[in-house]
């Protein structure tokens, strides 16, 4: 049985090694040059090209190599039969979870005036109160939640947005309440998968819709902002601050004025990994469930997109 890697960008080093050691019947391809694509019946991707599972005519199984399915749904050319699954996994909630607290925490304690003070040598006590935020989690997904309910257990208030009700231990909203939840909140965490509805969404308009300045969080995807217009708010102090993981075009050019804008704080899409032991353990399962017959909880849905 052959399984194969489609994912260009991805070291693919430990996901051969934990193939040995738990699948070890199973022959891993590693790109699409094999003599027997017949033989594949699992595709695991990321950034695949299009058309590049087309040689594949046995692929029972496709299987996301990371949360979102937005660059694996993109390619028109799968066939709607076979089942395409993502990775749901506690460890990549946790720290997608704890980049999420890192980003807030920082702004909440005012982290990067005191190490602008530390640069001066100033002594900065007094100067900056621990700002009151009111905290939006746009995306109450398996990772939105996991941030929202974190952040609702240290002590924040916290409300959620999604597309469809959600039952939640914070106050959360969802279909036509959007402007409700926006305009309560002073802190965007943007946590949505993207699909053609949610492209854009963070736009100039929705920042019109901010009662405070609030600072901005995306780990969702860099189609998901208008970088343009976030650059805008940030001007024109509807926005107080932007932390990014994730941006249009990737990696950032070097031309962005987001690299330098002074209330932008930029990470290279790195908020949450896949860890390819968990990762393995949950592909080689799916597989499992298939032969079975038995329905697969993480399967995607092709008309949600997530
Ligand atoms: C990363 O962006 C992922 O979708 O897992």
């Amino acid at each position: 049985m052959h399984f194969a890697i489609i994912a260009p960008p991805v070291p693919t080093q430990k996901w051969k090694e934990n193939f040995e050691r738990i699948a070890p019947h199973i022959h891993l391809v590693i790109g699409s040059e094999t003599e027997h694509p017949e033989k594949v019946v699992c595709a695991m991707v990321w950034n695949q090209q299009k058309g590049a599972l087309s040689i594949f005519k046995n692929l029972k199984l496709i299987f996301a190599m990371g949360a979102g399915v937005d660059h694996v749904l993109s390619d028109n050319t799968i066939p709607e039969h076979i089942p395409i699954c993502r990775v749901v996994d506690q460890q990549m909630a946790f720290s997608m979870s704890n980049y999420i607290l890192m980003a807030i925490l920082n702004y909440h304690r005012s982290w990067y005036e005191f190490q602008d003070a530390q640069s001066r040598k100033h002594w900065a006590q007094f100067e900056f109160i621990e700002r009151p935020l009111k905290i939006g989690v746009l995306g109450i997904g398996h990772l939105g939640m996991d941030a929202a309910n974190k952040i609702h257990n240290i002590g924040f208030p916290v409300i959620g947005y999604s597309n469809s009700p959600k039952k939640t231990i914070f106050p959360s909203y969802s279909g036509d309440q959007f402007d409700k939840f926006i305009e309560q909140i002073n802190v965007l965490v943007c946590t949505v998968p993207y699909t053609p509805k949610t492209h854009g969404l963070l736009n100039y308009s929705l920042f019109e819709k901010l009662k405070e300045p609030t600072y901005l969080i995306n780990v969702s995807r860099g189609s998901v902002q208008v970088e343009k217009d976030i650059i805008k708010a940030l001007n024109m102090g509807l926005i107080s601050g932007a932390f990014l993981d994730v941006f249009e075009e990737e990696p950032l050019p070097k031309a962005s004025p987001l690299w330098s804008h002074p209330k932008v704080k930029i990470t290279p899409h790195i908020a949450s990994l896949t860890y390819p032991k968990e990762s393995t353990r949950q592909v080689l399962n799916c597989f499992d469930r298939i032969e079975k017959g038995l329905d697969i909880p993480q399967q995607v849905s092709r008309e949600k997109m997530y």
